[in-house]
């Protein structure tokens, strides 16, 4: 019988370590594989729990196994009269013991949360607001002057201030392998400080439930080297490309007036603000959180959003096959 109850926890086991295993690529939303200080100290306080917690385990299973196997009748047998009275030592083991294993559990959580939030943000921080809408991300860069959408530009090495707010509704903001996750609320705004160790793309994504496309409420956080980072900026500062001839000039005569310039930015055009600034659309690598930015992902989206993310705001452009050839040449080009 002992064979058979190890032969149905090996299995279990054997998950439990290779989920353990470096899989980052695969696996993108598990917080094992640590990208930044933050999401390291929190495995940590991870391990150190499971380390307490264990423990704890061992000391009951034992305690169990005694009082089954060795100290118990067996059948037939009389039970000896009991001779218990009160142990004030034993009682006292069993108040303080516990206290203390919470101790150790909470001395090294509530450190980690005031370091998370630290009440002034490092020198040297970047600032960067994070503002969740129904169904999208919007990411402000104030001393840099810079808008984007969806995807969240960070240099390596350097403080992250982020302050977290909403549009509408409670999101919650959350990079598994950079950390949070902290809730976005309406009129209220949250931090998260952090230092992003690694260059790499990492998906991020909501994590409260905020209506029907609440799953599709997706983003990439980008950490990049300084080099880059001061590129990207750069690219961000400039004005967008404005086109005159060809189907991407069509295109720029036919946004410029449409009703997307009511919901949508793009610097020198138009500065609608319901949806994600298009200054720089061809310069992220997604489309809506989701897709790859390619020009088919992209004339699937003019034509039907609702398809790709249900319930969002944005309405099907009724555009003719070249109209829509058009507007995609221009969105394309837009660096
Ligand atoms: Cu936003 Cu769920």
């Amino acid at each position: 019988m002992r064979a058979r109850a190890l032969g149905s926890i090996a299995p279990a086991l054997a998950l439990l370590a290779v989920a353990g295993c470096d899989g980052g690529a695969v696996r993108p939303m598990q917080t094992m594989t640590t990208k930044s200080d933050l999401s390291e100290w929190i495995r940590t306080l991870f391990f150190q729990i499971t380390a307490w917690d264990a423990l704890v385990f061992t000391i009951v299973v034992v305690a169990l196994f005694l009082a089954l196997f060795v100290f118990s009748t067996r059948v037939g047998e009389a039970a000896p009269p009991s001779g218990a009275v009160s142990s004030l030592g034993l009682e006292a083991a069993w108040t303080i013991g516990p206290a203390l294993v919470l101790l150790m559990i909470s001395i090294p959580t509530i450190r980690t949360i005031f370091r998370t939030q630290a009440v002034k943000a490092p020198p040297g921080a970047l600032i960067v607001k994070v503002i969740g809408h129904q169904w999208w991300w919007e990411f402000q860069y104030p001393a840099l002057h810079v808008t984007t959408a969806n995807e969240l530009h960070l240099p390596a090495g350097r403080p992250v201030r982020l302050l977290v707010g909403s549009a509408d509704l409670i999101h919650s903001f959350w990079i598994p392998q950079l950390g949070g996750k902290r809730d976005c609320i309406p009129g209220h705004v949250n931090q998260i400080t952090l230092i992003a160790r690694v260059p790499g793309r990492y998906w991020g994504e909501c994590a409260e439930f905020c209506g029907t496309s609440h799953a599709n409420m997706r983003f990439q956080a980008i950490v990049e080297g300084p080099a880059q980072f001061a590129a990207w900026t750069k690219a961000q500062l400039a004005t967008p490309e404005s086109p005159s001839g060809g189907p991407a000039g069509a295109g720029a005569l036919e946004f410029a007036n449409s009703p997307c310039t009511a919901c949508h930015t793009i610097e020198g055009v138009s500065a609608g603000k319901v949806g994600p600034n298009l200054s720089h659309f061809a310069g992220r690598a997604t489309l809506a959180g989701l897709r790859p930015n390619t020009p088919s992902n992209l004339a699937a989206w003019l034509r039907n959003p609702q398809r790709i993310k249900p319930g969002a705001q944005m309405p099907g452009l009724a555009l003719s096959g070249d109209q829509l050839n058009d507007m995609v040449a221009y969105l394309e080009g837009l660096k």
